[in-house]
């Protein structure tokens, strides 16, 4: 078996919700700027920063991820050269910073789309328009049965146009046609313009929603009956509507650009749709890696769509698949974002409060030492539960579109509240604002990071210590990765090799101590290169993790990161 790609850290900011500089309630780039020094003192390698872009106001704008201008950044979060001294500062740092660019679709309101509405040439073909059909009463129906992810038909009737045009998410994000090379060379543009500015890589949005099938085919119901009335995306294939093969060709275009910079600029593609609304998004995302003509890596939904504590049996099965699938690295793990409740309360639901912050410990150890790259959301290295709806973010507070269109179990506000800086301040020392963009949660206080700072034993110092732990260790950035199919359940054991080194992750998943000879499972090299005593009985606790092979890292879990990184990384 071939080493793995190196793997990184990536750090997410969703900067609505990070750190307000000025008080008006939102948070901002100065806001960022200001707490990149808490971020190095992470030891992540690289921070990615959702779309700071110009957006719709209000719910259409989808939290940033509708764009009405590529180039321009909302003033609502700062300026072009704020911007640009995140980069200095990152750059300084040796943090690598990527923005989010969101190619399968721009806002309603931007230039391209009220161009193509009135046919003007050449953006007459950028967006997916269509007449659509006439039931025998002669109401216009839309062209097929696509669906949105957020509720309800993928077609909007445009009355400027007199045509459908098509949508994925909300009506106020038109999809771009990216079927044609035409649209693609746009699109690129747009992208050279934040990597000529310094920009080190891009979160590339849904990219399985690139392209569509040229047809307008229908998608088949996942049930098998056709033709009927239902509205719910999760409940067809999506032969059609996303997940084309042409996906590859416009990522072999993205990956050609991105190389012709003189340093290495990343690419980390979100592929959490599988063929169909809950399925397995990891063939479709390693379609998309490719160590010389695709992206550098992508995060899927292999853990977001785990809801409960994962058994040994589950994380077994996932390790194998996305080794399968991902046999030279790209996979990037990801567990928590600004759309999904966060995985500290949404895997532990089910477990005993004395235990809970070990298994939050216990999930940092997996997701790290999982093959591929990790992809941290703010908060998580705090061990932050979602906030609740209602009880923490009361009904009218709620900001994301979602709990209109879809309901209010969907809303992802819960996982975009104000990140805790002080426990002692306002809106736990987000902003000073008597109107936070979401209220600050109350049981974020006892997490906040003055708190934790002080605290040797806390999350926020246990992460810190185990990314430092990480970097140290060449099989956990690149190994490939075993399972020991013999370790019993509920512990789980798989190691991670390269030729320098092999390390096995031993976890007990389980609230019951666990005792394990582990002798019996290695021979007698595997033993010496693991440093494992052959005589030794080794006792887990509940939700206790252990690694064999290590390098110990001498670790000032307190100490900021000591010396400045001046040479930038590669990454991936
Ligand atoms: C994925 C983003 O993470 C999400 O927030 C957004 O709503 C959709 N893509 C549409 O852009």
């Amino acid at each position: 078996m071939t080493e793995h790609r190196p793997s990184e850290v990536i750090y997410q900011v969703y900067p609505s919700s990070f750190a307000d500089s000025n008080g008006d309630g939102l948070g901002d780039l100065k806001g960022i700027l200001d707490k990149l020094d808490y971020i190095d003192t992470l030891g992540v390698d690289a921070v990615w920063i959702s779309p700071v872009f110009l957006t719709p106001k209000g719910p259409d704008g989808d939290g940033g991820y509708a764009i009405t201008d590529y180039r321009e950044i909302d003033p609502k979060y700062g300026t072009v050269d704020d911007f640009k001294a995140i980069l200095d500062k990152a750059h300084d740092l040796g943090l690598r910073v990527y923005t989010d660019f969101v190619l399968a679709h721009t806002a309603n309101d931007h230039d391209w789309f009220e161009k193509s509405r009135n046919r003007e040439e050449p953006y007459d073909d950028y967006y997916v328009w269509d007449d659509g059909h006439k039931d025998e009463h002669g109401n216009r129906l839309p062209p097929n049965n696509w669906k949105s992810v957020f509720g309800g038909p993928a077609w909007n009737w445009d009355d400027k146009r007199e045509q459908w045009y098509l949508h994925h998410f909300l009506a106020s994000q038109p999809a771009l046609n990216n079927n044609i090379e035409k649209v693609q060379d746009a699109v690129l543009d747009e992208m050279r313009f934040w990597l000529d500015m310094g920009v080190d890589g891009f979160r590339l949005d849904a990219m399985p929603f690139a392209n569509h099938d040229p047809d307008l085919r229908n998608n088949p119901w996942r049930d098998g009956q056709w033709p009927r009335d239902s509205e719910h995306w999760e409940e067809q294939y999506f032969q059609h509507s996303i997940c084309q093969d042409s996906t590859v060709h416009f990522i072999a275009r993205i990956r050609e650009m991105m190389d012709s910079y003189p340093d290495k600029k990343t690419t980390l593609g979100e592929a959490i749709s599988g063929p169909d609304g809950g399925g397995d998004s990891v063939p479709v995302a390693a379609s998309y890696v490719d160590a010389e003509k695709g992206l550098d890596m992508c995060y899927t939904n292999a853990l977001m769509s785990i809801w409960e504590y994962p058994d040994a049996g589950r994380v077994a099965g996932m390790v194998k698949h996305l080794e399968h699938h991902f046999p030279e690295g790209g996979n990037c793990n990801s567990a928590s974002n600004h759309d999904i409740p966060r995985s500290a309360s949404r895997m532990t639901k089910h477990i005993a409060d004395e235990d809970k912050d070990k298994a939050v410990k216990q999930l940092m150890e997996l997701f790290i030492s999982l093959p591929g790259s990790f992809c941290m959301y703010q908060g998580e290295e705090l061990g932050l539960p979602a906030a609740r709806i209602p009880e923490d973010i009361p009904l009218d507070k709620l900001q994301d579109p979602v709990a209109h269109t879809k309901g209010l179990e969907h809303s992802r506000d819960g996982a975009r509240t104000p990140f805790p800086w002080d426990s002692g301040k306002k809106n736990l020392g987000f902003s000073s604002s008597d109107t936070p963009y979401l209220p600050a949660t109350e049981s974020h206080k006892a997490r906040a990071v003055d708190v934790q700072e002080k605290d040797p034993e806390s999350m926020l110092n246990f992460t810190r210590d185990r990314l430092k732990w990480r970097k140290a260790q060449p099989a956990l950035q690149k190994g490939t990765t075993k399972v020991i199919d013999k370790i019993p359940a509920p512990l789980l054991g798989f190691v991670r090799k390269t030729k320098e080194q092999s390390i096995l992750c031993l976890f007990n998943m389980s609230s019951a101590q666990q005792s394990i000879k582990l002798s019996d499972y290695f021979n007698e090299k595997q033993c010496k290169s693991m440093n494992i005593n052959k005589d030794e009985t080794v006792t887990l606790e509940a939700y206790g993790s252990a690694f064999y092979g290590d390098k110990p890292v001498a670790v000032n879990v307190n100490a900021k990161t000591a010396a400045k990184k001046k040479t930038p990384k590669t990454g991936t």
